[in-house]
């Protein structure tokens, strides 16, 4: 599966260019994988792949061309999956059918590690990701689509494609995309075991 090992390069050639600590550790880990042996999983899917072409053909004309390139061959064949905290309606009526996310780099991922996760994360449009939260330190780079974004602490802000957004350990956050779906790439270090949890107060919108 040719489009693994370039994907995994392309992001680590993000990451080593972005001058961040906790992404410069996150390069050095991914540059210790046999890339051209990646698992492959099951191909689950899950409704918002829907909106996988529209999403990456956008992102493939953004600052991220070369990590969407990369990512439009491996996307037909990987493992969409979802956060079971956000079973039924917790997170909000029809959040499930525009929410989803891939993971290539974690436990049991196409690179095996226990101490980094890395993957996209993806929303319908005019979806809420509701105020939650989590023990690692994340990560974003908006990928494509036109999203308000939102963390403790801060207000809400619209941030564009090719944006790196930073999440402390615990720190909330949420996220709304526009008229248009969401692709997001991300990073988590740290207590990457615990998934995130759905805050107690909805978001101050
Ligand atoms: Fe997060």
């Amino acid at each position: 599966m040719t489009g693994y090992p370039r994907l995994l390069r392309e992001v680590a050639k993000l990451y080593r260019a972005a001058g961040v600590p906790m992404l410069r550790v996150a390069a050095e880990i991914l540059a210790r994988f046999d890339t051209e042996r990646p698992k492959l999983g099951s191909r689950s899917r899950k409704p918002v792949c829907r909106f996988a072409g529209a999403a990456i053909d956008a992102a493939r004309k953004g600052p991220l061309k070369d990590i969407a390139d990369a990512f439009a061959i491996v996307e037909p064949v990987s493992d969409w999956v979802q956060n079971p905290n956000y079973g039924g309606d917790k997170a909000g009526k029809g959040f499930l059918d525009n929410y989803g996310y891939v993971e290539f780099v974690g436990p049991n991922r196409a690179y095996e590690s226990h101490e980094l996760l890395v993957g996209f994360l993806m929303l319908g449009p005019d979806t809420l990701y509701p105020d939650h939260g989590h023990a690692a330190e994340e990560i974003y780079h908006v990928a494509s689509g036109r999203a308000e974004w939102w963390r403790q602490g801060q207000e809400w802000r619209v941030e564009q494609p090719g944006t790196a957004i930073h999440h402390k350990p615990h720190q909330r956050h949420a996220m709304r995309a526009a008229g248009e779906p969401l692709l997001a790439l991300y990073c988590w270090r740290g207590e990457i075991g615990t998934a995130a949890r759905l805050s107690r107060e909805p978001a101050k919108r």
